[in-house]
């Protein structure tokens, strides 16, 4: 079995993460044949249970406040779009939208999924850029059992 035949890429459609995403489309070329595109919302102006996932379980985010539904129905749309885009680089995709605490629920999508590696970014949308590492990539190295791919910058 290749080595990363099954990946997980986690973003939160920041430029980095963007970047990241040109990895994990490379990857195919390294026995990449699927991949686990995971968002983590953790501002909803109601709590869920840690883990809920606002896809799969019944369509959970039809339930929640109208100000909630369209912010979740426009990351779905988005999620969507980078299903899409691999799709079309040939690898098999599917979306996992989870509520709760950032790190924790990308390590734990990684190890239901049994994924092989995890691709993201150094940053993400925070502003402390001056910083080696954002605190959602420094907790995923350190918990994750896979090995984790952070994408730092554009190759010139
Ligand atoms: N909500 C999220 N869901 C999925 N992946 C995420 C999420 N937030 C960040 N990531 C991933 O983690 C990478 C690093 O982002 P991180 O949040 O650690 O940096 P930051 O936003 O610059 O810093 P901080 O959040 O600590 O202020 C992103 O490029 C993305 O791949
Ligand atoms: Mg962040």
């Amino acid at each position: 079995m290749p080595l990363f035949e099954k990946t997980l890429y986690a973003t939160d459609f920041s430029p980095l993460a963007e970047v990241a995403l040109d990895y994990v489309k490379k990857l195919k070329e390294a026995g990449e044949k699927e991949v686990v595109i995971v968002h983590v919302v953790d501002d909803l102006s109601v709590e869920l249970p840690e883990g809920a996932d606002l896809l799969k379980e019944k369509e959970l985010y039809k339930v929640l406040p109208e100000v909630d539904q369209e912010y979740v129905m426009s990351i779905i749309e988005r999620l969507e779009a980078v299903k899409d885009i691999l799709e079309e680089n040939g690898l098999s995709a599917k979306i996992f939208l989870r509520y709760g605490n950032i790190p924790e629920q990308i390590v734990s999508v990684a190890r239901e999924e049994k994924v092989k590696l995890i691709v993201m970014g150094a940053h993400g949308k925070g502003l402390l850029t001056e910083i080696l590492l954002g605190s959602v990539s420094t907790d995923v190295i350190r918990k994750a059992d896979c090995p984790v791919l952070i994408v730092k910058k554009r190759e010139e």
